[in-house]
């Protein structure tokens, strides 16, 4: 059986997930044995062995090799693949250092940040023999494989309308914790409509060629200190984002959650855009963050097709294919059970298969590259009331 040898920068909530993933996929395919053996990453050594085997994970790092700069592993480690799961700013100088060094690698989203790095991360990707699978689990999940396989079959003709959206109860996220910081996220496009954009171009099949966005802050604002924690604070009862509302409400609550309703809560709480594909064709898509009631919310797309149209949302379970010139209407069932929809497990299972030369990535960086270049033109675009050329330059 083939012994996988991976290293991991940024061992954080994401990080520990994905590894784990990837060796229970290589257990249950049965082609490889997976061993993280290096680990870069600031905190101490003892707490990452105890945060890997944390929170029902399993993750046994006992064995592995520690450090704290990225460099010096990539030159002591002799490693079959990385993954980098830092927050998001640092994924592309990272990721740099591991495709100049022709490792192949499970990076994080949103691939960059900033128009500047998303071009360094292009041209590194072009100079690297790396094969790269980004996480972009909802891209395989059984709705997306299967709607393209219907779209692939003719049944709709040709996509030449989409409609998108995603309206999350747990937003909080975005204004309690370190997400809330837009100088490591780049904003809400690049955290989550990355995934949307990518599943839904995957599936419309053509190429983007220019965008138009608005995005609004409505809700999570407002002039309480800045850096303000919900435990210090003395509205904490009785707010209704509070911790103490979030665990009567959802059982669960920000750890150390700052005030989303301070003078420093980055992020917009509401974003739309409108891409324009090659053809003509083109889709809207809007994103909501500060919804709580699950009632509320959603994620799917609906595509318009010349002879019909297919729609489904990821939480019911359904893809319903209309024919418009037949009375034929088709509800077909799918399962979509696991992390992100059953993505996660799909995902590292295909990252297992790549590094084993199975198959190849299903998710491979040019996806990842052309996603963040959208949602970097989103946002230029909602900043500045300009339509954007979806092209790599400033
Ligand atoms: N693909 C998805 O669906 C999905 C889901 C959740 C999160 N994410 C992404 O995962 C990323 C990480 O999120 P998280 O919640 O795991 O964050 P986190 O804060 O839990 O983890 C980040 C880790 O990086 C470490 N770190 C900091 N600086 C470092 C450095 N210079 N070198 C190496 N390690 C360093 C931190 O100590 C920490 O352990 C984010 O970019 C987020 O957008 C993606």
């Amino acid at each position: 059986m083939k012994q996988l040898k991976i290293g991991v920068i940024g061992l954080g909530g994401r990080a520990r997930h994905v590894a784990m993933y990837t060796r229970n996929s290589a257990n249950s395919l049965k082609i490889a044995e997976v061993n993280v053996t290096a680990v870069c990453d600031p905190r101490p050594k003892d707490e990452l062995i105890a945060y890997a085997k944390a929170d029902g994970y399993d993750l046994d790092i006992s064995e592995s090799r520690f450090y704290t700069d990225a460099d010096e592993m990539l030159d002591t480690e002799e490693l079959d693949a990385c993954i980098i799961g830092t927050r998001c700013n640092l994924h592309t100088p990272l990721a740099i250092k591991v495709l100049d060094r022709n490792i192949d690698l499970f990076l994080e989203k949103p691939v960059a940040t900033t128009i500047e790095d998303l071009l360094a991360l292009k041209a590194a990707g072009e100079r690297s023999s790396s094969r790269v699978v980004v996480s972009f689990p909802l891209r395989v999940t059984p709705p997306v494989t299967l709607s393209k396989e219907i779209i692939d079959s003719g049944e709709i003709g040709d996509i030449v309308f989409a409609n998108g959206w995603t309206r999350v109860a747990y937003g909080g996220c975005y204004y309690h914790n370190w997400y809330r910081d837009e100088s490591i996220t780049g904003g809400l496009f690049l955290q989550k409509a990355t995934h949307d954009f990518d599943y839904i171009n995957y599936l419309i099949g053509k190429k983007p060629v220019e965008i138009c966005a608005m995005k609004s802050k409505m809700v999570m604002k407002g002039n309480k200190p800045a850096g303000l924690y919900c435990k210090d604070c003395p509205e904490n009862p009785t707010c209704v984002e509070g911790t103490v509302h979030g665990w009567r409400t959802f059982g669960y609550a920000q750890d150390d959650g700052k005030c989303c309703y301070a003078v420093d809560t980055g992020n917009e709480d509401s974003g739309s855009a409108i891409l324009r594909y090659e053809d003509g064709t083109h889709l809207s898509y809007s994103q909501a963050f500060f919804l709580r009631n699950i009632a509320s919310c959603g994620r799917g797309v609906f595509l318009g097709g010349t002879k019909g149209s297919l729609t489904f949302d990821f939480n019911t379970n359904v893809i319903k294919v209309a024919r418009s010139y037949e009375n034929v209407v088709k509800d077909i069932t799918f399962t979509a059970s696991g992390a992100h929809f059953g993505g996660d497990e799909r995902l590292t299972e295909n990252f297992v298969k790549m590094l084993c030369g199975i198959e190849p990535s299903h998710s491979p960086l040019e996806e990842g590259l052309i996603s963040a270049l959208i949602c970097l033109k989103a946002k230029q675009s909602a900043e500045n009331n300009a339509f954007k050329k979806l092209v790599y330059e400033k």
